[in-house]
């Protein structure tokens, strides 16, 4: 069956007669007119379907458990959504642990991963009762294990691992290689292992855990990962008589962000990582752990779009036009982070031919701000709205407040009706961290109202 993150819509995209591209029964032109621009989008048809999909193709295997991995889209919106749709949460960070709890989400159902998590981080994720806690590092453990009998707890672990796994994909979003800041290398288990057993009382040691990059095509990567897991949890059951009952894949499907891109879905996923799972086992006589995989990418990339109004326009003659919108880089550092590419139409011009090669710039003062470089579209006036399709995952996450720019809003839609997930941040957000110290004060003469309504004293 084909999933959503093999398509470049949201599944419930329509256009209309008159050209207008309409999203979860919303015309997208008036979603910029209401809510402004630059505007996130999502679909939560889409972003449901893709969990009902985890689900449904993962049931064959009953002790699987999808988290989503919220580090792709963070809001307390979406932890709602994924507590109804019985998923449980990755989490990565204090904040991330407290918007988690600040909506109610059953904590046991969450994970802590991360490679340099703090004292203060750790304490809180056992105190909030986060369920599993990832330990990346050596360092890492001895900090655990001392927070933990601090307060008195034991805190139940899966002990990251660098699988030596090389997958197809960015070298910034690749993870599983050897050479990588995340997890123990493969060399050092045993004497991770070790120190649990004998020194490490605090830390109650359940499983391993490997992730082995983003933006993944290929199932052999992770056909390969099952083997690697299932080898060391028998390897460690033969040398410590430690029967490890847990074992995490991480994330990593990918999306379709060009009509080229042909990842495969999640259906594909499941029967490759099931079957390699029941070869293993079988070759160890060793017993069903529990499963857990962390999708973040393959849930809500293709749920989320982003709109953006035409501004202004320069024609390199002979060279390139640029058009520039009014976001960019801020609210979409991906192109520039790793050259990622995204197709896009003009929401009020869906159904026009597709006539003029331009380059959608940013408004953010860095060259290497583009949107969208030579992407053929009808031709573009000044306010039309240009919607950028596939922006759900790891755009609002990844956003800053670069050139003092308020981060979009971002709403949510179905059935005809659009609701604020994320408050658009106004200037006022913006300079609500701002101190101006005691030794900077202005002399009273000259501290006079400049008339705005921006007044510092
Ligand atoms: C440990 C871990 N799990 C899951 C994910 C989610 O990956 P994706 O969004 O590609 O599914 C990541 C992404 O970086 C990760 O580092």
């Amino acid at each position: 069956m084909n999933s959503v993150n093999q398509s470049l819509l949201p599944i419930t995209a329509k256009i209309d007669e008159a050209g207008i591209l309409h999203i979860g029964g919303c015309s997208t032109v008036d979603l910029a007119e209401k809510f402004g621009t630059p505007l996130y989008v999502y679909d939560e048809e889409s972003i449901r379907n893709c969990c009902r999909q985890y689900k449904q193709a993962f049931a064959k295997y009953p002790k699987t458990n999808i988290l989503f991995a919220a580090k792709a889209f963070m809001t307390s919106a979406i932890c709602r959504i994924m507590h109804q749709e019985g998923l449980g949460l990755d989490l990565v960070s204090g904040g991330e642990i407290y918007t988690a709890v600040k909506t109610g989400f059953p904590m046991e159902r969450t994970f802590l991963n991360g490679n340099n998590k703090s004292a203060e981080e750790l304490e809180f994720a056992l105190k909030a009762g986060v369920g599993r806690i990832d330990v990346d590092n050596f360092s890492e453990m001895e900090l655990l294990d001392k927070v933990a009998k601090s307060i008195n707890m034991k805190a139940d672990v899966l002990l990251r691992i660098t699988p030596g796994i090389e997958c197809h994909t960015h070298d910034y979003i690749k993870t599983g290689h050897e050479d990588t800041k995340f997890g123990f290398d493969l060399s050092q288990l045993d004497e991770a292992v070790r120190l649990i057993k004998e020194k490490y009382l605090n830390i109650n040691l359940v499983g391993l855990h490997a992730h082995i990059g983003s933006q993944i095509f290929e199932t052999t990567g992770y056909i390969d990962l099952v083997g690697v897991l299932v080898d060391k949890l028998a390897e460690i059951r033969e040398k410590f008589g430690i029967t490890l009952t847990e074992m995490n894949m991480g994330g990593g499907l990918g999306i379709k962000y060009l009509e080229s891109d042909d990842p495969p879905s999640i259906d594909e996923l499941a029967e490759a990582v099931l079957g390699a799972l029941d070869e293993n086992l079988k070759k160890y006589n060793y017993p069903e752990p529990i499963l857990y995989l962390e999708p973040g990418r393959s849930i809500v990339g293709t749920s989320g779009v982003t709109l953006y109004k035409a501004g202004s326009v320069k024609v390199v003659p002979e060279v390139r036009k640029y058009v520039s919108v009014d976001g960019g880089m801020a609210d979409n550092p991906r192109p520039a982070l790793y050259g990622a590419q995204y197709s896009a139409v003009i929401a009020n011009k869906a159904n026009q031919e597709r006539t003029e090669k331009v380059t959608i710039s940013g408004r953010f003062c860095e060259s290497g701000d583009i949107v969208i470089r030579d992407i053929t579209l009808p031709e573009i006036e000044f306010g039309d709205i240009i919607c950028v399709f596939d922006t759900g995952a790891y755009n609002y996450t990844m956003s800053f407040n670069y050139n003092r720019v308020g981060r979009p809003a971002a709403v949510l839609v179905k059935d005809g009706k659009a609701e604020i997930i994320i408050r658009r941040e106004t200037w006022e957000d913006l300079t609500a961290c701002d101190v101006i110290p005691e030794s900077l004060a202005l002399p009273k003469a000259e501290s006079k109202c400049a008339g705005c309504c921006a007044c510092m004293g």
